[in-house]
Order: structure tokens, then C-alpha cells, then sequence
């Protein structure tokens, strides 16, 4: 038994991170890890791998549609999809290990196990209690499936499963075109899968700007991605080597059996709480199962604080990273701040796809008077060379102060792109000041100088 400052529970993004800051503000901080290995959903299943497979397989794209045309004579790629998953995994495995690494350098103890509160100011590993005058819930999230779905991580998958597939499938079909539908969907689409997606509304990825959803969606019917939208999935079944969906549409409550190799399950994720005890804790939780907390983190119960996935907000990395340095300096005693108005997000799909701060719709909902200056990867020299000039820039300010209130990129390095937009949007900066911002010929960046110059005067190459 010891006793720290800190005890946070789960070492992912949030937790990791929460960890590392409250050892630099001089906190005697350990985390609990149940895993063999740090890092979380994100590095162990999530972002990482996920991100190691569309990068091997977009490489595989490249070479297929664009060397010919570069004049770069190749033969037709093959794919090693054993070896491709070792890349995957060696991915994976420099990036926990970094985490463990850095967990050294800032003397943060590890406390490897499954941690439990059995009351506040104490945390449970094994049969070990730690006392900690503050505990941090970062345990994350898990799949979410659907009633009548059964997951096996064989044939019937989530992306856990989806990212360790035995061997490549003849067939797909994706429940839910959401982020991770269509990255998985992408995945295997370019590895000469047939990709089927089943989504229950009518568009893709819902609650992104409109726009960006039908091209985003065209683009990868292009690319080759089939979709029966409108569809309520009501059950799968497992054969033997295939599995069966079913689903409703909505149009006209019709049923429809279709069937593939495998079916990934991709409708959405839920908070993880299970063996913290948190009603023996008294630690409050709301009904979709996140527990509940204030403008700072802090639970009902004093002492016991809870970040990312585990709580209401955007189930994504970056935003679990940024409550964990905001709540150990709070901790701290310092002044922990998250502005959830400006948390970019970034579909890595070829194109990607980002966005930060307001959609259209709800500028129109909210009754606001605002502008659009929008501007085509066609008119971007670098695009139009690297074969990426489909998609657009799309900037929304205020008609009356010009301020910056959202972006929506579809294009290439669209994740990248979206951050000058974010650091203009933490100044309140207005649209013409990334219009008067010199930036580099020729960049990708570019298009969204042009896309600022077209909420004022005009972009120049459109
Ligand atoms: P997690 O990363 O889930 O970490 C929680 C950790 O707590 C886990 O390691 C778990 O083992 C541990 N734990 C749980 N309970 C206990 C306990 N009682 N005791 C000890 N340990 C415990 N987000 C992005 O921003 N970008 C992406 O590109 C992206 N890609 C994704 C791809 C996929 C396939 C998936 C599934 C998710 C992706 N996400 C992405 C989402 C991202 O992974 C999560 O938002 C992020 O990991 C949340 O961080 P967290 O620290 O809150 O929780
Ligand atoms: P999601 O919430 O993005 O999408 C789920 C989709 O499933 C929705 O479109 C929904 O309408 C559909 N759906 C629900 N029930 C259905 C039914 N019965 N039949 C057909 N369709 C149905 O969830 P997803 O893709 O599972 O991702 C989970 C979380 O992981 C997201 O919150 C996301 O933030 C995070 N993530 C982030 C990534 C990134 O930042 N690049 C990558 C992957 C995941």
C-alpha cells in the first residue's frame, strides 16, 4: 500500500496525459492500467492501429491509381496482410512503449491491474488499497452493439476484431457509416474487399456539416463503397464462414437479408465503468452510463474527478488528452481550462475530413447572421499536381464582425489543414485576418487563405 497525490484509473489519452501533468506540477501521481500495455483504446485498438492500416493502404492506392500516370512503371502491388498487421503492431507497440517510457522519466507509478473506489480517497488494485487524496476516472469506452447483434471478433466485429481479421474478406458489411464505419470501410475497400455500408439515417456521419456529407459521401462511392442508407439493422446471424444482417428500411418498413464475410459493428461506443464501484462510491452517473461531473471534472463525490470517454462531450483522443492536463492542473490548484467550442475533428479517409467549431444548420438554428467563403482543392496548384484536388475549404464567419465561427475541410491533409483555423478561432481572430496571413506557395494551405479571402472580397483562383 502506498499513498499518492493523484491516483488516476485507466492509462488512455486521458489518463496517460492526466498522469504526466500532475507528476510535472510536482504531484506524487499513479496510474492504474488493467492492460498488459499503456496507451489505452486509442493506442492499443483505436486511433493508432486504425491509422497504421489507412496509412499501408492508402500507400497501396497510390500506387495502383497515380504512379502511371507520374510515369513510375511498377509491378501490381501485392499484398502481405500478415505483414501488414506486423507493421500495425509494431506501431502499436513503439507507441505504448513511449507512454511507458515517459511514465519512467516523470516517476509515475504503474499499478498494473484492474482498479476499483471502494470509497472516496481510496483506489483498489488486486488486493492492494491506495490511498490518493484525488482519483481520476479515465477508464474510456467500449463498443456499443445493437440488440440482436451478436459479436464474436470472428465473423460478426467490432473494430477491435476489425483490425485483426485473420485474412482479408471477399465481403463486408458495415453497420453504421459513421467515423469508424468509413475509416474500417475505407481500409478494406482498398485491400479489394466489397464493402457494403447499412446506415439508419440518410446521411453519412451524422451531425457533420451538410455539405461535406454528400461529397464525402459520393467520394467514396467512387471509390467503390456501396451504402443502404435509411436501414435499421435488425439482427445478425453468424454461419459458419459468412454472417447474415437484417434490416428495415425505413421508407417502407421492408425487410432485407443480405450476407458477407464479415459484418463489422460500428454504431457508436459507450462509456466504461464496469468493477469501479461507483454506486459503492456514491459517484453519480447518467442514464446513457457517463459519469456525470461538473465544469471541473469533479464528480458529486469531493475528491473523485472522471475525464474523457467516460464523460458527456466528444468520444475523442485529443479532447480525453486535453480534460487530462486540465483537470491535474486544477488539482493543482491552477486554473484547468477545455474550450469545447474549438475541438477539431478529422476523418482520416482519403480525402479526410475535418471540422471545428459550428456547422451551418446550427448557425441557422441558433438565428445567426453569418457568411460562407468557400474555395475548391481545383483551384490549388499543390492539389492539382499530388492528383488531390477534389474537395473544398469551407469557412463560416460572422456576417456583421467577420469572425471565425466553424470550418469544414474535405481534401487532402483536411486534418492537418483544420489547425491554423483552430488557433484563429482560440484568438477570436475574423476571417480577414487568415486572409492578410502570407502563406507559402505552393501549399496545400493555400485553399484556406483562399476560402478566408472569399468571406470578404473574393479568393483570387476561383
Ligand atoms: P481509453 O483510451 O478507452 O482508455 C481507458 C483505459 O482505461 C483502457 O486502457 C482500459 O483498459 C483502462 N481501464 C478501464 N477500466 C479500468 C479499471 N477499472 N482499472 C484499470 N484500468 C482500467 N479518437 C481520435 O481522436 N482520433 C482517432 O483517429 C480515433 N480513432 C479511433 C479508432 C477506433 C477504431 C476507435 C475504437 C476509437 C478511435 N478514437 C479516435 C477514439 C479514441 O480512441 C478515444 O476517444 C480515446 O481513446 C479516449 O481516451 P480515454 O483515455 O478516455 O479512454
Ligand atoms: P458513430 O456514432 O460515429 O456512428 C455510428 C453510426 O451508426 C451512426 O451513423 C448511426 O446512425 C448508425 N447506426 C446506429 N444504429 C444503427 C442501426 N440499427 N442500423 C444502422 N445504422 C445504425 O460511432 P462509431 O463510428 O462507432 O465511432 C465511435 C466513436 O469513436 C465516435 O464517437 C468517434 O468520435 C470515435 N472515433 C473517432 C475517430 C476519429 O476521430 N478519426 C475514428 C474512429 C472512432
Amino acid at each position: 500500500m502506498a499513498s499518492y497525490d493523484v491516483i488516476v484509473i485507466g492509462g488512455g489519452p486521458g489518463g496517460y496525459v492526466c498522469a504526466i501533468r500532475c507528476a510535472q506540477l510536482g504531484l506524487k501521481t499513479a496510474c492504474v492500467e488493467g492492460r498488459d500495455t499503456l496507451g489505452g483504446t486509442c493506442l492499443n485498438v483505436g486511433c493508432i492501429p486504425s491509422k497504421a492500416l489507412l496509412h499501408a493502404t492508402e500507400m497501396l492506392h497510390e500506387t495502383e491509381e497515380n504512379f502511371a500516370k507520374m510515369g513510375i512503371k511498377v509491378l501490381r502491388p501485392d499484398v502481405d496482410w500478415d505483414k501488414m498487421k506486423a507493421y500495425k503492431q509494431d506501431t502499436i507497440d513503439q507507441n505504448t512503449k513511449g507512454v511507458e517510457f515517459l511514465f519512467k522519466k516523470n516517476k509515475i507509478d504503474w499499478l498494473k491491474g484492474w482498479g476499483s473506489i471502494p470509497e472516496a480517497g481510496k483506489v483498489k488494485v488486486g488486493d492492494e488499497v491506495h490511498d490518493a487524496k484525488h482519483i481520476v476516472i479515465a477508464t474510456g469506452s467500449e463498443a456499443s452493439t445493437l440488440p440482436g447483434v451478436d459479436v464474436d471478433e470472428k465473423t460478426v466485429v467490432t473494430s477491435t476484431g476489425a483490425l485483426e481479421l485473420g485474412k482479408i474478406p471477399k465481403s463486408m458489411i458495415v453497420i453504421g457509416a459513421g467515423v469508424i464505419g468509413l475509416e474500417l470501410g475505407s481500409v478494406y475497400n482498398r485491400l479489394g474487399t466489397e464493402v457494403t455500408v447499412v446506415e439508419f439515417l440518410d446521411v453519412v456521419t451524422p451531425g457533420m456539416d451538410a455539405e461535406i456529407q454528400k461529397t464525402f459521401q459520393r467520394t467514396l462511392k467512387k471509390q467503390g463503397l456501396k451504402f443502404i442508407m435509411g436501414a435499421a439493422v435488425q439482427k445478425t446471424e453468424a454461419l459458419k464462414t459468412k454472417a447474415k444482417v437484417t434490416y428495415k428500411l425505413k421508407k417502407d418498413d421492408s425487410e432485407h437479408v443480405i450476407e458477407a464475410d464479415t459484418v463489422l459493428v460500428a454504431t457508436g461506443r459507450r462509456p466504461y465503468t464496469e468493477g469501479l464501484g461507483l454506486e459503492v462510491a456514491g459517484v453519480e452517473v447518467s442514464e446513457r452510463g457517463q459519469v456525470k461531473t461538473d465544469a471541473h471534472w469533479s464528480t458529486n463525490v469531493k475528491g473523485i474527478y472522471a475525464i474523457g470517454d467516460a464523460i458527456d462531450g466528444p468520444m475523442l483522443a485529443h479532447k480525453a488528452e486535453d480534460e487530462g492536463m486540465a483537470v491535474a492542473e486544477t488539482i493543482a490548484g491552477q486554473a484547468g481550462h477545455v474550450n469545447y467550442g474549438v475541438i477539431p475533428g478529422v476523418i482520416y479517409t482519403h480525402p479526410e475530413v475535418s471540422n471545428v467549431g459550428k456547422t451551418e444548420q446550427q448557425l441557422k438554428d441558433e438565428g445567426r447572421n453569418y457568411k460562407v467563403g468557400k474555395f475548391s482543392f481545383m483551384g490549388n496548384g499543390r492539389a492539382k499536381a499530388n492528383f488531390a484536388a477534389d474537395g473544398f475549404v469551407k469557412i463560416l464567419a460572422d456576417k456583421d464582425t467577420d469572425r471565425i465561427l466553424g470550418a469544414h475541410i474535405i481534401g487532402p491533409m483536411a486534418g492537418d489543414l483544420i489547425h491554423e483555423i483552430c488557433v484563429a478561432m482560440e484568438f477570436g481572430a475574423a476571417a480577414e485576418d487568415l486572409a492578410r496571413t502570407c502563406h507559402a506557395h505552393p501549399t496545400y494551405s493555400e485553399a484556406v487563405r483562399e476560402a478566408a479571402l472569399a468571406c470578404g472580397d473574393g479568393a483570387i483562383h476561383s
